[in-house]
């Protein structure tokens, strides 16, 4: 496969959403059925890409868009300790990392070894003592690889346009990527959703790329982005 704009490219995605055992039947999730990061994954192939996709906890229904794709190598993780371990090992032979995984920023303390019954509480409901999680993308920008380019996303409840920029703008400063695709979610939009609508920031909170449609359309869109940062890198 040598035509498309990303030719031999190697990309990392992550995709899905992570998952923080309780016990062992229960677990803390997020609603992210990795169906951006999957688009991102096979809109990156079709341009050439050799594409690592980290699949956190994806039904194989979403993920059948890339199975048959030889260009696609698809590693599942489970828990947020996963991914970052993967990830960190995939990104050292990666030109590009797209994070678009949802990540729980927080595990459980103490994960039971035995189901947590309900007659063992006297009646109390339980309490979970939590434990925030390593930022994976902060860490990979920390130990970037030459120049390699690094996305994230980031996935916000907002009132307003003005208020998603600035959310945006905000989070990019604090995980230093060179671009940040910024997509408004709710009860409705974003996670699951077949359609997203992304504004993507450059490294100066620019908006160099705006578009809503199917994942597959913001996945180019976003990837377009990707080809300007790998262009001006590249450039004499
Ligand atoms: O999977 P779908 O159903 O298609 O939904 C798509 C999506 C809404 C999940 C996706 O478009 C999206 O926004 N993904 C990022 C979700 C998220 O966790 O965003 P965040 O704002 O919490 O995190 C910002 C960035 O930091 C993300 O790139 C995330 O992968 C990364 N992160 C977050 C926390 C953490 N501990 N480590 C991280 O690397």
């Amino acid at each position: 496969r040598d035509r498309g704009d990303l030719a031999g490219v190697r990309v990392l995605v992550t995709a899905g959403g992570t998952r923080e055992p309780i016990d062992p039947v229960r677990y803390l999730g997020n609603r992210s059925s990795g169906k951006q990061g999957v688009a991102v994954a096979a809109a990156a192939a079709a341009r050439g890409a050799e594409v690592v996709l980290l699949a956190a906890n994806i039904d194989t229904s979403v993920l059948a868009e890339v199975a048959s794709d030889p260009a696609v190598r698809v590693v599942p993780v489970g828990t947020t300790a996963e991914l970052d371990s993967t990830a960190h090992a995939a990104a050292k032979g990666a030109r590009v990392v797209i994070m678009a995984a949802a990540v729980a920023d927080y595990r459980v303390a103490d994960i039971a070894d035995h189901k947590i019954r309900k007659e063992d509480s006297a009646g109390d409901a339980p309490t979970l003592a939590l434990v925030e999680n390593p930022d994976i993308l902060v860490s990979l920008v920390r130990e970037r690889q030459g120049d390699q380019v690094i996305v994230g996303f980031a996935a916000e409840t907002v009132e307003s346009e003005d208020e998603l920029l600035e959310r945006g703008r905000r989070k990019l400063a604090r995980k230093g990527v060179d671009l940040l695709a910024v997509n408004a979610v709710g009860w409705k939009e974003g996670f699951e959703a077949e359609e997203n609508d992304v504004r993507v920031l450059d490294m100066d909170g620019d908006v160099v790329a705006a578009v809503a449609g199917s994942k597959r359309e913001v996945a180019d869109a976003l990837l377009d982005a990707v080809r300007d940062e790998l262009d001006f890198a590249e450039s004499p």
